[in-house]
C-alpha cells in the first residue's frame, strides 16, 4: 500500500496509526495550524539530496525556556543502510547553563508540510512519551521520519515544486512544577553506611572549624565538620553533617534524612553516640548536627580513651530517606 492511499483511506479520521510508511513507533496525525516554535523551509530539496548534503543544522530558536536546534538530514543520519529516509532531530543547545543534574521535560512534535491537503503531518512518540533531555541525551528525534520514496512522491503533497516545510514544536509540560512537589521516601534501610574520618594530631589543629573529605553516603555525597573548642561554647565538643556542594544542586534541593554521630572510644569504654531525629537538608540549611556533642573536658581527659596517640575518630552512619528534586 503506497502512502497516498492510506492518506486517501483514512482521511477522514482525525489520527490514525502510519505503519505501513513510517516507523512504527511514531504517532502520526495532522494539523491545521503552524507548528509554534520552529519552521524551516527548503527551497531547492533535490539539490540537497543529490548533492548527499548530510546535514542541516537550523539557527538556534527559543521555546519553553531553553534554546533549541532543528537537524535535518535530507538522505538519513547514516544510522539507516541504505540511505533512504529523511531524519529529523530536534537538540538542546544551552546546556552550559545548566545547573548540575540538569534534565529538561518536553513534548516534542515535529511537522512536515502537505501542500495539497494544505495542513501539516506530524509526528510524536507513539506511547505519547515525553522526551527528557539531560547530560547524557542533547538530542532527540526520528532515524526514519518518512522515506525518502514517500517524501518525493508528488501525491503525497510534501514536495511542491521542489521544495518542502518541516517544523518542530518543544512544549514545556508541568512535570517541572510537580517535581518541586515530588517526593520519594524509602523505608529506612537495615543497614545504614558509615564514614570514618579520623583526625590527627588533634591537639594542633588550629582552626576554629575542621572539614573532613567529601564521602558519599547512600546517593549524597556529604562531609563532617568539627569544631575542636566547640561552635562559641568553649565547654562542648561540636559536630555537624553537611552536603557536600549543595551550591551545586538545582534550586528546590531537599533531603530527608537520619544519621548517627559517633565519636570513637579507642580503649576500654564505650563510644559516645548521637542521632537524630530525621531531618531535613535543604539550601538553607545544608548542615545539621550537635553544638553540644559532648563536654571537652570528657574528651581531653586520657582516661576515657577518645584521644589516643592524640588522634580522634568519628564516624557517621547516614541514610537517605527521601528527597524532594530527582537531582541524581
Ligand atoms: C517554483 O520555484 C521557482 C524557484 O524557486 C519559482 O521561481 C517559481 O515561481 C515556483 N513556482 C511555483 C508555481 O510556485
Ligand atoms: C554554630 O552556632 C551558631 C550559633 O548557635 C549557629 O547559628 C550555627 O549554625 C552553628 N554552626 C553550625 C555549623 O551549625
Ligand atoms: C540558596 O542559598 C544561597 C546562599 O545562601 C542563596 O544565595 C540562594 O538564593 C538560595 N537559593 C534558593 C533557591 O533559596
Amino acid at each position: 500500500m503506497t502512502m497516498v492511499n492510506v492518506f486517501y483511506v483514512y482521511k477522514s479520521m482525525y489520527m490514525f496509526l502510519f505503519k505501513s510508511c513510517f516507523a512504527a513507533d511514531m504517532f502520526i496525525s495532522k494539523r491545521k495550524h503552524d507548528p509554534a516554535h520552529y519552521m524551516l523551509k527548503i527551497e531547492s530539496f533535490s539539490f540537497l539530496s543529490e548533492d548527499h548534503t548530510s546535514k542541516i543544522e537550523s539557527d538556534i530558536f527559543e521555546a519553553s525556556g531553553h534554546k533549541w536546534r532543528l537537524d535535518l538530514y535530507p538522505n538519513g543520519n547514516g544510522e539507516d543502510d541504505d540511505c533512504s529516509h529523511i531524519s529529523l532531530y530536534v537538540g538542546i543547545c544551552n546546556t552550559d547553563s545548566c545547573l548540575q543534574g540538569w534534565d529538561v521535560c518536553v513534548d516534542v512534535t515535529f511537522f512536515v508540510y502537505d501542500h495539497i491537503q494544505h495542513n501539516f503531518v506530524t509526528f510524536q512518540d507513539v506511547n505519547g512519551h515525553r522526551t527528557r533531555f539531560h547530560g547524557k541525551k542533547t538530542t532527540w528525534g526520528f532515524d526514519k521520519l518518512i522515506s525518502l520514496e514517500s517524501f518525493t512522491e508528488s501525491k503525497n503533497g510534501y514536495l511542491f515544486n521542489d521544495s518542502c516545510v518541516f517544523g518542530v514544536e518543544v512544549t514545556a509540560v508541568p512535570e517541572f512544577t510537580k517535581m518541586d512537589r515530588w517526593l520519594s521516601m524509602t523505608k529506612l534501610p537495615t543497614t545504614m553506611n558509615t564514614y570514618t574520618w579520623t583526625i590527627n594530631k588533634f591537639s594542633a589543629v588550629t582552626e576554629e572549624r575542621v572539614y573532613s573529605e567529601a564521602f558519599k553516603l547512600g546517593k549524597m555525597k556529604w562531609k563532617l565538620s568539627l569544631y575542636p573548642k566547640g561552635n562559641k561554647s568553649y565547654t562542648h565538643l561540636s559536630i555537624y553533617l553537611g552536603v557536600h556542594d549543595a551550591a551545586l544542586l538545582p534550586d528546590g534541593w531537599k533531603v530527608y534524612a537520619k544519621y548517627k554521630i559517633r565519636v570513637k572510644c579507642q580503649g576500654t569504654g564505650s563510644d559516645i553516640q548521637r542521632e537524630t531525629t530525621n531531618g531535613w537538608f535543604d539550601n538553607a540549611t545544608d548542615s545539621w548536627g550537635f553544638s553540644s556533642f559532648m563536654p571537652l573536658s570528657q574528651l581531653m581527659d586520657f582516661e576515657n580513651g577518645f584521644l589516643l596517640d592524640d588522634t580522634l575518630i568519628v564516624e557517621v552512619e547516614v541514610s537517605v530517606m527521601g528527597m524532594l528534586r530527582n537531582f541524581i
